[in-house]
């Protein structure tokens, strides 16, 4: 991975561990914009830390992907620092799920589903639709012959959302009795299908649009039984992130390459 990357949601689990292994896998080839709803509270010292180990590497940017002046201000901050390479990637990771699992109907209300639905589809909505710039100058600017004489990649410009299995439909009677979830399945199936058009949208621009479930993984949000650590999910996920094509376009993958139904 190389260029301007940007992840949401990077203070802890699985977006903290994204910034981490690509401040680690990159060099100075890379610029790492690692966002956060509170840089400066005791939530987010992980990721300071972090940044303090890789000097100049790390750019801590205050977003919050369900407020929308929130995502102008970001969108302003790192485009007056990238400059003409734009922006390679933005990964979409910050999420939630409420209620509590396993969130049966009688727990859930309107204003869970509101909720879920503002932070997980109309966020990455926004945060793709006013990064369209900064995107499109990434992949403009990029040299085929940097890129392999790739149409499309990640190295020139990507979004990528990070889906669940949850989200799919197809898979639904073999996943549901473990969680039922209704606000969070229905916010990732929402999710999908924004990844799906965009995909559609920007292929004119050689963006790729794909979406990433990352497994189970060990998080505030998946849970202490799951199987999954942060450093084994975000492992494969880069790895897959790093062999995406063209073909991948629009596509839900887990994060060892497989392909989900939708
Ligand atoms: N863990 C799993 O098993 C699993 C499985 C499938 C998919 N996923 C997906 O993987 C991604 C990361 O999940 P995770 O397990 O790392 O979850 P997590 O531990 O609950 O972390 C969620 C992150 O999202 C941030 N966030 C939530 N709402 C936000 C908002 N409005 N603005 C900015 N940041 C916000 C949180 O920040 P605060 O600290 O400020 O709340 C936190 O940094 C999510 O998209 C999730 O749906 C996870």
């Amino acid at each position: 991975m190389e260029g301007n990357m940007l992840v949401t949601g990077t203070n802890r689990g699985i977006g903290l561990e994204l910034v981490k292994q690509l401040a680690e896998t990159t060099g100075e080839e890379a610029h790492i914009y690692a966002c956060c709803r509170e840089p400066e509270a005791a939530t987010a010292k992980d990721l300071r830390d972090l940044s303090t180990q890789y000097p100049g590497q790390i750019t801590i940017i205050k977003l919050d992907t369900s407020d929308e002046k929130s995502i102008c201000a970001a969108v302003k901050a790192v485009s007056e620092q990238v400059g003409s390479g734009g922006l390679n990637l933005l990964v979409n990771n910050a999420a939630i799920n409420i209620p509590a699992q396993p969130a049966p109907m009688s727990a859930t209300n309107k204003q869970h589903m509101m909720d879920v639905y503002e932070t997980n589809v109309v966020g990455p909505f926004l945060l793709a639709k006013m990064f369209l710039p900064l995107l499109q100058r990434a992949a403009e600017s990029h040299s085929p012959d940097k890129d392999k004489g790739e149409e499309m990649s990640c190295r020139r410009s990507a979004i990528i959302n990070i889906s669940t299995l949850l989200s799919s439909i197809e898979k639904c009677p073999e996943t549901f009795p473990m969680a039922q979830m209704y606000s969070y399945r229905s916010s990732k199936a929402a999710l999908n299908m924004l990844t799906r058009c965009q995909a559609e949208d920007l292929k004119v621009h050689n963006i790729l649009v794909a979406a990433i479930h990352p497994g189970w993984v060990q998080t505030d949000m998946g849970g202490e039984e799951a199987p999954l650590s942060t450093h084994d999910s975000v492992l494969g996920m880069l790895a897959v992130m790093s062999s995406l094509s063209q073909k991948d376009c629009g596509r839900l993958l887990d994060w060892q390459g497989n392909r989900i139904p939708w």
